[in-house]
């Protein structure tokens, strides 16, 4: 049994977790940061970075509390080391770092998106039963999250090739804006979908930007015609739900879409969804009713940054014998590796 210490500090989510062999969640602690970056409609880094170091310690201490352990019961500590805020992942790196070398223990740094594709690992994941095959690889992965969006194809654990990316906003950040032009507040996927429950999704003809490029994304005209539609309508009495509703059908579709296209290309067994913006109702429904293969869609709640899918991802490099350096740095733009990749810069 091998009880690994996941911790997550990228960006305004102070998160720490106990997970038993990559799957069993034994304690899951976050402290939200919302109510702090809610008056500047978005996420103020100095901010962010200064209440991680407030809250980094209890945070791990309840999460010890929570599954009953010490620190001596831990197999190994894995921390977030990119990508996101650097001074928001240098609080997290340098905690992990203390604990791992003060107690003897491995340590392991993750990348953020690698989490949250893990957060699928995590048992209290929900199987799409429509035709669910043991087979797991390959699959394609749509990562969708505050700060990225990308369509990545896994052909193994912890082996990432990516598809494609978005070319400007990520569809959480879209969804952040739109909210913020519709007076709907922050974080704004939960607060759009929320008013898009009475609105109608055809009342308003958004683009889909399909690109060239079939699995590259891009929500910045999606963004500016919403815009343009607010400025045109009057604003005494705007229609907010039905903007939700047309603007949450534009970039879904498009999100669903691409995933499938990837997923029948390469022949693949099942889609994963992960990040914040896979908490998304319109868009699990959609690409569960469309997909032709098995949809894995954390809950809601596991969508969202975490500690758990951090420990997850972690438990198959431990396996394998991967572990970093006392050299771990964060790097604010790390990249999704394949195997390969991962084994020559080792190497070299
Ligand atoms: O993965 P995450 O917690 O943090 C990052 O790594 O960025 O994702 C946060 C993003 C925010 O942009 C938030 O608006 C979006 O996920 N989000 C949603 C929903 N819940 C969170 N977007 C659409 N619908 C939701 N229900
Ligand atoms: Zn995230």
């Amino acid at each position: 049994m091998a009880l690994i210490l996941g911790i997550e500090t990228s960006c305004d989510e102070t998160a720490a977790s106990v997970v038993e062999n990559g799957r069993r969640i034994l304690s899951n602690v976050v402290a939200s940061q919302i109510d702090l970056h809610a008056p500047y409609g978005g996420v103020f880094p100095e901010i962010a970075s200064r209440e991680h170091v407030l809250k980094i310690i209890p945070v791990i201490e309840d999460a010890l509390k929570d599954a009953g352990i010490a620190f001596r019961d831990l197999a190994a500590v894995a921390v977030t080391h990119g990508p996101g805020l650097a001074g928001s992942l240098l609080v997290g790196v340098n905690t992990a770092k203390a604990i791992a070398f003060a107690n003897d223990k491995p340590l392991i740094g993750i990348n953020h998106l690698e989490g949250h594709i893990y957060a699928n690992w995590l048992e209290l994941s929900t199987k799409d039963t429509k035709k669910h095959e043991e087979k797991i690889f390959p699959l394609i992965a749509l990562i969708v999250s505050g700060g990225h969006s990308e369509i990545v194809l896994m052909c193994a654990h912890n082996d990432y090739r990516q598809l494609g990316h978005t070319i400007d906003d990520a569809a959480g950040e879209a969804f952040d804006k739109v909210a913020r032009l519709l007076g709907l507040g922050f974080p704004g996927g939960p607060a759009i979908q929320k008013a898009a429950e009475t609105g109608d999704p055809n009342a308003f003809a958004l683009p889909r930007a399909w690109l060239t490029d079939p699995y590259n994304f891009s929500f910045s005209g999606l963004k500016t015609a919403a815009l343009h539609l607010v400025r045109k309508l009057d604003n005494a009495a705007l229609p907010v739900a039905d903007i939700a509703a047309s603007f949450q059908a534009a970039i879904t579709d498009v999100l669903v879409e691409k995933t499938i296209r990837a997923a029948q290309e390469h022949h693949v067994a099942q889609i994963l969804l992960a990040g914040g913006v896979a908490a998304n109702a319109r868009l699990r429904a959609q690409m569960i009713a469309r997909a032709p293969v098995p949809v894995l869609i954390p809950p809601p709640q596991l969508c969202v940054d975490n500690g758990a899918m951090i420990a997850s991802a972690a438990w198959w490099h431990l396996e394998r014998g991967e572990r970093s350096g006392w050299d771990l740095d964060v790097v604010t733009s790390l990249r999704l590796q394949s195997t390969d990749e991962r084994g020559q810069k080792a190497n070299g």
